[in-house]
């Protein structure tokens, strides 16, 4: 029987990180041919990710401008797929998430009648400027897809509740699978900035901040909440990777240049960053991945956002919402590093995300609805 040929479309970060153990997994099994196409809607941060997962792409569109909007993002990516599909010639698109890259893969593969794999399906706020394009993104990539692969027994139900047709499937979240291969006990740092840090004796924060709507004002809120926090708790270590978007960088310097015990430094890669996470006394992040990770890790999240898509780790207890103004986060960071009943009751390690097989329940979901195999594979959390 001929190869299954599956085509794996992403270009940020966060895609790459959640979609490298899924390639790798499709690359190893006889049944598949496996081919990955970049967008390059992110750069340096993309080709990290690709080197620390040793994975090669077979199509690179190479996108990536400087403060890229979001048309610009979308119309080269859905122009340059043409070419990839005429050449690849696939059974099935994987995309992944809700970036911009996702929306224009699922809608190339759709205009050239290629079926889609929606990796991270149904994941909802029911904002759609919140957070801004990635719900509406999602939707309606939720429309195109036939095979919805949901983290999360809830998110199946988002998709139920709008009535998407298609084969639906919990398979856990593959950052999950992940972390399996870059959270050591012995990990050494390769960033000089880390190695230098005391985990033992100080309380090292680990944030990050980067999300289109708290462009401005609340971004600044954030900025100036961590700058107050640093001043008034000699005993904390921000440890800070700054996103590479011009937007955020000049947002964060601005205001926590300078600022003692606030350490600002470039973009780690995904093995130092989960370390560093395994390793800090809590996290305060907008990130979508953080908050998968941090609980599976024990570590307390702030959520810097108005909302979340991910509620199940805020029902754990795990995780708060913070908000975004000033006020609303100092408090609720004071409280972690004063009141240790409150700390104690959100440190506590969780996996709602996922048992690290997500990969290979999406593996056998696709050889069944090919016909490959007779049985359905079992949900995660049957
Ligand atoms: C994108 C996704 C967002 C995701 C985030 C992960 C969209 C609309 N947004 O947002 O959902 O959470 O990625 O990080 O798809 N840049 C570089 N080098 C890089 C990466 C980015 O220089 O390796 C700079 C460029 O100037 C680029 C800018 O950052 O134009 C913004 O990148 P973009 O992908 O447009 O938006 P993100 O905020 O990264
Ligand atoms: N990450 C990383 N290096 C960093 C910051 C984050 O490897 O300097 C990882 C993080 O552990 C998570 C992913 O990048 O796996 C999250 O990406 P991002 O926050 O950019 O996007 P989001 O998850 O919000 O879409």
């Amino acid at each position: 029987m001929n190869k299954l040929k599956i085509l794996s479309v992403f270009g940020t970060r966060p895609e790459a990180i959640k979609m490298a153990p899924l390639v790798k997994q499709l690359a190893a099994l006889p049944e598949f041919e496996s081919l990955c196409c970049l967008t390059g809607q992110h750069r340096q941060m993309l080709d990290s990710v690709m080197d620390i997962f040793d994975l090669k792409a077979d199509f690179d569109l190479n996108i990536m401008q400087a403060s890229q909007t979001l048309s610009s993002i979308t119309s080269k990516t859905l122009l340059g797929m043409e070419a990839v599909i005429a050449a690849a010639k696939p059974d099935l698109i994987l995309v992944h998430g809700d970036t911009s890259t996702t929306f224009a893969g699922a809608l190339a593969a759709f205009y050239h009648k290629v079926p889609v794999g929606h990796v991270e399906a149904g994941l909802r706020t029911w904002d759609k400027y919140s957070p801004y394009p990635e719900e509406m993104n999602r939707c309606l990539v939720g429309r195109i897809a036939e095979l919805h692969f949901c983290p999360t027994v809830n998110n199946l139900r988002n998709l139920e509740r709008e009535a998407i047709p298609g084969a639906k499937f919990i398979t856990g979240n593959t950052v999950i699978d992940a972390m399996k291969t870059t959270v050591r006990q012995d990990f050494c740092f390769s960033v000089p900035e880390l190695n230098g840090l005391d985990f033992q004796h100080r309380r090292v924060i680990a944030v990050t901040c980067h999300r289109r709507e708290n462009y401005g004002e609340p971004m600044r809120e954030i900025m100036e909440a961590i700058r107050e926090l640093a001043l008034s708790h000699p005993e904390i270590e921000v440890v800070y990777p700054v996103h590479l978007s011009p937007t955020v960088r000049e947002c964060a310097f601005g205001i926590l240049q300078d600022i003692p015990r606030v350490h600002l430094i470039d973009p780690i890669d995904v093995e130092n960053m989960h370390n560093l996470m395994a390793r800090c006394y809590f996290v305060m992040t907008d990130s979508g991945g953080l908050q998968e990770e941090a609980p599976a890790l024990g570590k307390p999240v702030l959520v810097l956002r108005r909302e979340t898509e991910r509620p199940e780790a805020v029902e754990a207890g795990t995780v708060k919402l913070a908000g975004v103004r000033k006020q609303d986060i100092l408090t609720l960071a004071g409280e972690l590093l004063t009141d240790e009943a409150a700390y104690n009751a959100m440190a506590h390690a969780v996996n709602p995300y996922g048992d690290g097989n997500a990969c290979q329940r999406i593996a056998q979901a696709i050889l069944w609805h090919f016909g490959r195999i007779g049985e359905k594979p079992a949900d995660f959390g049957a």
